[in-house]
């Protein structure tokens, strides 16, 4: 929390983790604007989250609209988390992509998910850096595919956020502002898996934490909530990973 006046942006915050961001920082008292493409959705959750949350439609891969939404984005942010992303893989997929050879197709693919998951971090943040109030925080979030392989383009992505991330924080440590990544492992209820979950690979998932369960959002929130509070702001360019043990980032 940092208190009345402090104004929080959750980017990608209509569903799942961004989500349960936004509910707690509004929990803890600060004002959140949630942002994504879905207005309707946006609309949705602002509504649900009460009175300190509004949004703002666009985006995050789109330099265009992000420069155009920065009308609508407060003068001053205290806390910027980067959450827009996922695993375009399981949107559409390189036989979607309309590209007429399979070198074509893959090069569609890696530009997907680096679209979404880095340029999408970048912009936004760059737009908003000269509204980032010393003292503030940047929390960005990865996922355990950028530590333990296996989901090609978007695990590469992912690990390209957490070295950005790194230049983040050398860039903002002369304003006191830190820049951290949150790397969950598999979290349920959000739409990130779209129609592809089986039954099967859920257990598999599950097996994989020591604790035998999955993450919820709200296992994310709190690391989101701690890196982006006072009392972390001696905590910068750091990956905290919130996956039940299923990796042991050390
Ligand atoms: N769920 C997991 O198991 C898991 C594990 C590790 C990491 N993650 C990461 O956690 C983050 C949140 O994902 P989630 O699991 O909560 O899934 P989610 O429910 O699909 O949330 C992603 C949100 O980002 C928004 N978004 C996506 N692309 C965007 C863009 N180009 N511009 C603006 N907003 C965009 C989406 O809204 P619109 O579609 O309306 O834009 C959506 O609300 C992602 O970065 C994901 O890679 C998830």
């Amino acid at each position: 929390m940092r208190g009345a006046g402090t104004i929080h942006i959750v980017a990608g915050a209509g569903t799942g983790i961004g989500r349960a961001v936004a509910a707690a920082f509004v929990e803890a008292g600060d004002s959140v604007v949630i942002t994504g493409r879905r207005r309707n959705v946006l609309a949705a959750t602002a509504a649900d989250l009460g009175a300190r949350a509004r949004w703002a439609a666009f985006d995050a891969t789109d330099p265009a609209q992000v420069a155009a939404a920065l009308d609508e984005l407060p003068s001053t942010v205290d806390v910027l988390v980067n959450n827009a992303g996922g695993n375009t893989d399981l949107t559409g997929g390189p036989t979607d992509s309309g590209e007429p050879t399979e070198l074509a197709r893959l090069a569609a693919a890696w530009r997907a998910n680096l679209d979404a998951n880095v340029l999408s971090a970048v912009l936004v943040t760059d737009a908003l850096r000269p509204r980032l109030a010393p003292g503030g925080a940047v929390v960005n979030v990865s996922s355990i595919a950028a530590h333990r392989g296996g989901s090609g383009s978007y695990g590469a992505a992912k690990a390209a956020v957490e070295a950005w991330t790194l230049t983040l924080a050398q860039q903002l440590g002369p304003d006191r502002i830190t820049a951290n990544v949150v790397a969950p492992g598999y979290i349920a209820d959000t739409e990130f898996f779209r129609d592809r979950m089986t039954p099967q690979r859920e257990a598999s998932l599950i097996a994989q934490a020591t604790n035998g369960r999955a993450g919820v959002p709200g296992d994310v929130a709190a690391a989101v909530l701690f890196l982006a509070s006072p009392a972390a702001g001696h905590i910068t360019a750091q990956t905290i990973h919130v996956n039940g043990g299923a990796w042991a980032g050390r």
